[in-house]
């Protein structure tokens, strides 16, 4: 049965199926690229976690699974340019092959800085992926090895991005216009 936006503010962008067809592809480009070594898939919390349960499925072999929480939106639709780590890694990295798995690149303040962060705990390799790119707004230049969508500069809910902490359960992206 198909699930109904939760108000008349939200419209689908990217269907269930897109995204779930994206994600295969996804996977293939990134195996391609590692191979059959273990991978330390590494999600951002929030706005990743159903990207990141989808992708690493998808991407099938050896896989470890680590979370950073970090926040830069504070329950606003855009960005404040503070980025904040609300939860580091908990095992060590070092000699690892990391996958970064981000939702959104919007200014690329996060990306950056995570992209920072993580080389200094030196992975034997680090490859970046977003399911969203908004390149309209970058801030830095900076972009994701890997990309599901690039989309135009819209708020986008929805597959784990909220407005407010609401919305992370549509199972498509949305676009929120008030
Ligand atoms: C969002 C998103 C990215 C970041 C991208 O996180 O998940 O991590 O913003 O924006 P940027 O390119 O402008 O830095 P947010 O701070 O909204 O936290 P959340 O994932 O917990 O919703």
């Amino acid at each position: 049965m198909p699930v109904l936006p939760p108000d008349e503010h939200v419209r689908v962008l990217i269907s269930e199926e897109r995204i779930r067809e994206r994600i295969a592809e996804l996977a293939l480009e990134i195996r391609a690229q590692v191979g059959s070594e273990p991978v330390t898939c590494i999600g951002v919390l929030k706005g990743s976690f159903i990207f990141m349960a989808d992708l690493v499925r998808a991407l099938g072999g050896p896989v470890r699974c680590e979370f950073l929480g970090v926040s830069s939106y504070h329950g606003g639709t855009r960005s404040t340019g503070v980025v904040r780590i609300t939860q580091d890694l908990r095992h060590p990295i070092e000699g690892q092959h990391c996958l970064l798995i981000e939702d959104i690149v919007d200014t690329g303040l996060t990306l950056d800085y995570l992209k920072h962060f993580l080389g200094g705990h030196r992975p034997a390799s680090l490859r970046t992926v977003t399911l969203l790119d908004k390149p309209d707004h970058r801030e830095v230049e900076v972009d994701a090895d890997h990309v599901g969508f690039t989309i135009p500069d819209e708020f986008v809910v929805g597959y784990g991005l909220d407005l407010g902490e609401l919305y992370r359960n549509l199972p498509f992206i949305g676009v929120y216009s008030p």
